[in-house]
């Protein structure tokens, strides 16, 4: 191909580069040009302060290539679409005042030397995915960032990561990310020039760290970490077994780490029903005894059991997140020792039964949250929780519970037991008196009369009862619903009370919740509702209609609503409806008619009246309120036009 023929072709390729947009987000003067084909830095506003040049095509950056006046402080130069981009000898001294520094996303990065002198103010440097390999640490690349607080080398091509000498006048460095490299170990001086650093985050995910081979009397790998304390440490997602952890947390023995993330650990764990690997036990993390770790993130492995003591060493951890692992099995002790644990996970774990003894070990702890949702529980041990005394919210959601389980947790202010197959509400308050909220959603719950047992929880705020099967109604003997209930929220969407009412029964139930704040009767079958429904309902303010098969409202039912803001009547087959029900209500501001049907007649001109004249707020466009013509029509008719030619007014 001749060489005109290139160049041609190349031509259409590159579009002519647009100019940049320049906007101003709150005080700061931004210059948009990304991904506008620029094969330099294109000229700016000397105001400039944010310079966006992402997604070109620059492939070279020298100390000539920005503007001799201006104020950049960051600067984003990351995926040029070249084969590679080189950034040379003091390529960024015109903008040397810069805090932020984008080069990301450029596989094939090449540096001089002194690409990054005289930045003295730069706090985060991104260089993810740069094709860099391990002399990036060594070349004293970064001796002038002294300011230097994060520090992005995802996805390089890293093995050993040996810091220079320079690093040790970064002190300020806390961010270090060196997620999906291919680093192996970490011993000995290694981290040498980060000694003396509180580091917040230390990120080596994905990388191949095992430490199989290492023994553990850290003579082969002395503690990397030495003089170095860490906040939060990442290790997920590495090849480690059993083994290994345990000779890892060995050989960091004594280092300060508040956070350790070991998510993804594969290898960690015997999963269910292979008896030749080993489990995790208290030797894997005993070298962890001294390192006052607070939050120990173990989820998404393969652990299938938890022997006795298994976390004694960690005596000052708050949160242990095991969830979505393979744990069957809890031994008795397993949790013994743990005597700071505030929050435990075992969420998504294949636990079937509770037993009286499963969490005896935490009896003197101060555990306030327990997450044992989505695991196969059916059986849960008579007073498998009294021990936690402490606890205030108890997760057992997506279960297989057909009852209340039979302890006793007066403290208990959060109580989730929705997603199981729970039949009636018996034993409720004895398991949970001193409740705020109480979730009994996706349930198989049959009697609303059990509605007035649940309100003998007199601080109960919160009741969820919606997608049960609720569809009759005992009457409470006593009469009324106690007067010095709480409740503020109850949902009881997605049942059959229109079966209940239709049988006459209960229809005073809402009465003297004076207190409620939001009444959602959404999906319901209901046809039609009794005219005193709502009565003394004067703090509510919320009310959900919707999905129901609503065909007119009494005039007098929502009289009384005096703080009734919402109002949700959509998806309902009004035969008619008049605004006389909601327009003396002093406090509406929303209603919605969405996908409300009615039927084309003149008794509608009030409602259309209404329409065009209220200030309430309509979920949809008025014009878009339509009404049907039985017995042809598919499309609805816009109400307002059809009343405005079909029904003339006689005035
Ligand atoms: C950096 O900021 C200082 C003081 O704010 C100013 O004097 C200097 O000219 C700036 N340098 C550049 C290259 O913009
Ligand atoms: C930790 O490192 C800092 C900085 O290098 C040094 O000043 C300090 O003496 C070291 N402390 C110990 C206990 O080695
Ligand atoms: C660094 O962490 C250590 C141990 O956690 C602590 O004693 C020290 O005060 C911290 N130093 C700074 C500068 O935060
Ligand atoms: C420690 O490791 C060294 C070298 O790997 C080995 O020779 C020595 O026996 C070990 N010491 C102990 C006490 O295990
Ligand atoms: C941690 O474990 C080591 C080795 O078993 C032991 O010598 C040390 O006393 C333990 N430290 C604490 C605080 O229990
Ligand atoms: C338990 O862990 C799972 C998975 O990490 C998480 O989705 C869930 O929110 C956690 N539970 C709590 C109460 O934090
Ligand atoms: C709506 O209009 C009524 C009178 O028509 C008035 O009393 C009320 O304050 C208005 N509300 C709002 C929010 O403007």
């Amino acid at each position: 191909m001749h060489w005109w023929i290139i160049f041609l072709a190349m031509g259409s390729a590159l579009a002519i580069p647009r100019s940049c947009d320049l906007v101003r987000v709150r005080t700061t003067m931004v210059a948009n040009c990304q991904a506008q084909d620029h094969l330099v830095v294109p000229e700016i506003m000397p105001s400039t302060e944010v310079l966006l040049l992402s997604f070109n095509r620059i492939s070279k950056v020298t100390e000539f290539s920005f503007p001799s006046v201006c104020s950049i402080q960051k600067l984003a130069l990351g995926m040029q679409l070249t084969m590679a981009l080189d950034v040379g000898d003091r390529a960024f001294s015109r903008v040397s005042n810069i805090t932020f520094l984008d080069l990301g996303g450029n596989r094939n990065l090449m540096l001089h030397d002194n690409a990054f002198s005289g930045l003295s103010k730069l706090e985060v440097l991104l260089l993810d995915v740069n094709g860099l390999g391990d002399t990036v640490l060594q070349k004293g690349y970064f001796r002038d960032l002294l300011s230097l607080k994060k520090l992005d080398l995802t996805g390089n091509a890293i093995q050993r990561v040996r810091p220079d000498a320079s690093f040790h006048f970064l002190r300020m460095l806390q961010f270090i990310h060196l997620k999906l490299n291919k680093i192996d170990a970490i011993c000995g001086d290694d981290l040498q020039n980060l000694r003396g650093l509180n580091i917040s985050l230390l990120d080596l995910s994905s990388n191949r760290l095992s430490y199989r081979e290492l023994r553990k009397n850290q003579t082969e790998c002395p503690n990397p970490f030495y003089n170095i304390s860490i906040d939060t440490l990442d290790i997920s997602s590495n090849p480690w077994n059993v083994e290994g952890a345990e000779n890892f947390f060995m050989t960091i023995s004594g280092t300060q780490v508040r956070h350790v993330q070991m998510q993804h650990s594969g290898g960690i764990g015997s999963s269910f029903g292979f008896k030749n690997i080993r489990d995790v036990s208290a030797a894997t993390f005993s070298g962890l005894n001294e390192s006052n770790v607070v939050s120990l993130d173990l989820s998404k492995g393969f652990i299938s059991g938890l022997s006795p003591r298994v976390f004694s060493a960690l005596d000052q951890l708050e949160s242990l997140n095991l969830a979505l692992n393979k744990i069957n099995r809890l031994s008795k002790e397993a949790f013994t020792g743990l005597r700071s644990l505030q929050m435990l996970n075992l969420s998504n774990n294949l636990l079937g039964e509770i037993y009286s003894d499963s969490f005896e070990g935490l009896q003197s702890s101060p555990l306030t949250y327990l997450d044992l949702k989505s695991n196969h529980i059916g059986a849960i041990q008579h007073n498998a929780f009294n021990n936690l005394i402490s606890l205030q919210a108890l997760d057992l959601r997506d279960n297989s519970l057909t009852a209340i389980p039979s302890a006793q947790l007066p403290g208990l202010k959060h109580v989730f037991l929705g997603e199981n197959r729970i039949r009636d509400t018996y034993g409720i308050r004895s398991f949970s008196g001193g409740a705020t909220l109480i979730d009994l959603a996706y349930n198989r719950l049959q009697d609303l009369g059990e509605f007035w047992q649940i309100l003998a929880i007199p601080s109960l705020q919160y009741l969820l009862l919606s997608h049960n099967w609720i569809s009759r109604c005992s009457s409470r003997p006593q009469g009324l619903t106690p007067g010095d209930n709480n409740l503020l929220l109850l949902d009881l969407s997605d049942n059959s009370l229109g079966a209940v009412w239709r049988s006459g029964s209960c229809v005073n139930i809402f009465h003297n919740l004076r207190k409620l704040m939001s009444l959602n009767l959404a999906q319901n079958r209901l046809s039609t509702l009794p005219e005193d429904l709502f009565l003394g309902l004067s703090s509510l303010q919320k009310l959900d209609l919707s999905r129901n098969m609503l065909t007119f409202l009494h005039e007098q039912l929502l009289q009384g609503l005096t703080s009734l803001k919402t109002l949700r009547l959509n998806e309902n087959s009004f035969a008619t409806l008049s605004p006389a029900a909601w327009s003396q209500l002093p406090s509406l501001r929303f209603l919605d008619l969405k996908d409300t049907t009615f039927i084309c007649h003149c008794g509608l001109l009030d409602l259309a009246t209404w329409l065009k004249t209220t200030n309430v707020t309509l979920i949809i466009p008025k014009e878009e309120v339509t009404c049907l013509l039985p017995p042809s029509s598919l499309w609805g008719l816009p109400l307002l036009a059809y009343t405005e030619t079909a029904c003339p007014r006689n005035e």
